[in-house]
């Protein structure tokens, strides 16, 4: 793997108690960087912080649907440091069936976490950005957002409004030492899936050319470029990491 420096900086990870966030703190950890995973699962939280038993690893209980938890915790972080580095991963798929079948709220629930949850981490902690003048963003679309999938209306909508925030938000910022990109990956192997059916996954993957789930460390590489001082130039865009699936 390539290593990045990451030295020095300090980087938020949602929804990194677990799966993509996790692997992506990890490597993080490893490229330099003090890492603050927020998550709202306070038992993978606990187990995460127990088990990679690493000072420069911590942890905030954080809802990313609550504006005001958000705005209380970035306060305090920034009390005495800085945020160099957001990664927006923390999501859901919901259920997986048709637009006229979908439940309502179960809609809007969707949407508020991947969609709003987004924007309520990047409204919060891109003003200190601004100060330092130096930021590196990198949300966790899905190839969904790019191609929209049959079953998946709310998820694909959520994450195409994701594609869609970071390329306005990246063009708001472009003046500034702060980048801001999505990653649009093809299904992987995490917890995930579980809340997705067996003939939704299959259908998922029978799309990928590569013919095989992304790997973890696939996306965190990908992630830790993008994060990374070298990622000096691209900004507001997407980058595709779905085996051959998505070629645009
Ligand atoms: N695994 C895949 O196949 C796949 C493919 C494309 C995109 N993605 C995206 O990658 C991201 C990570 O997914 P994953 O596969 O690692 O899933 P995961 O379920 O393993 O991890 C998601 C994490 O987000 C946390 N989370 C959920 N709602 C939250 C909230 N309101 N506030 C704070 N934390 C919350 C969960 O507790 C969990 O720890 C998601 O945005 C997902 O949509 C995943």
């Amino acid at each position: 793997m390539n290593k990045f420096d990451l030295k020095k900086k300090v980087a938020v990870v949602t929804g990194g108690a677990q799966g993509f966030g996790l692997d992506i703190a990890k490597n993080f950890l490893k490229s330099g960087a003090k890492v603050i995973i927020w998550d709202n699962d306070e038992r993978e939280l606990e187990k995460v912080i127990k088990k990679i038993k690493n000072k420069n690893l911590s942890k905030q209980i954080v809802d990313i649907t609550d504006p005001e938890s958000i705005k209380m915790t970035v306060k305090k972080i920034t009390k005495n440091m800085k945020i160099d580095i957001l990664i927006n991963n923390a999501g859901v798929t919901g259920s997986t069936t048709e637009l006229w079948k979908y439940d309502y709220a179960e809609w809007k629930r969707i949407i508020d976490i991947n969609l709003h949850g987004t924007f309520n981490c990047c409204k919060a902690i891109v003003p200190h950005m601004i100060k330092n003048n130096y930021g590196r963003i990198v949300n966790i679309a899905s190839v969904s957002g790019k191609d929209g999938n049959a079953k998946a209306s709310a998820y694909s909508s959520s994450k195409a409004g994701v594609i869609a925030l970071t390329k306005s938000l990246g063009k708001e910022l472009a003046n500034k030492n702060i980048a801001v990109n999505a990653v649009t990956p093809a299904g992987a192997k995490t917890r995930i899936l579980n809340q997705m059916s067996k003939e939704h996954v299959k259908r998922m993957l029978s799309k990928v050319p590569r013919a095989r789930f992304l790997k973890l460390n696939e996306l965190s590489s990908m992630v830790c470029w993008l994060s990374s001082h070298e990622n000096s130039f691209s900004t507001a865009a997407v980058f595709d990491i779905s085996g051959g699936r998505s070629t645009y």
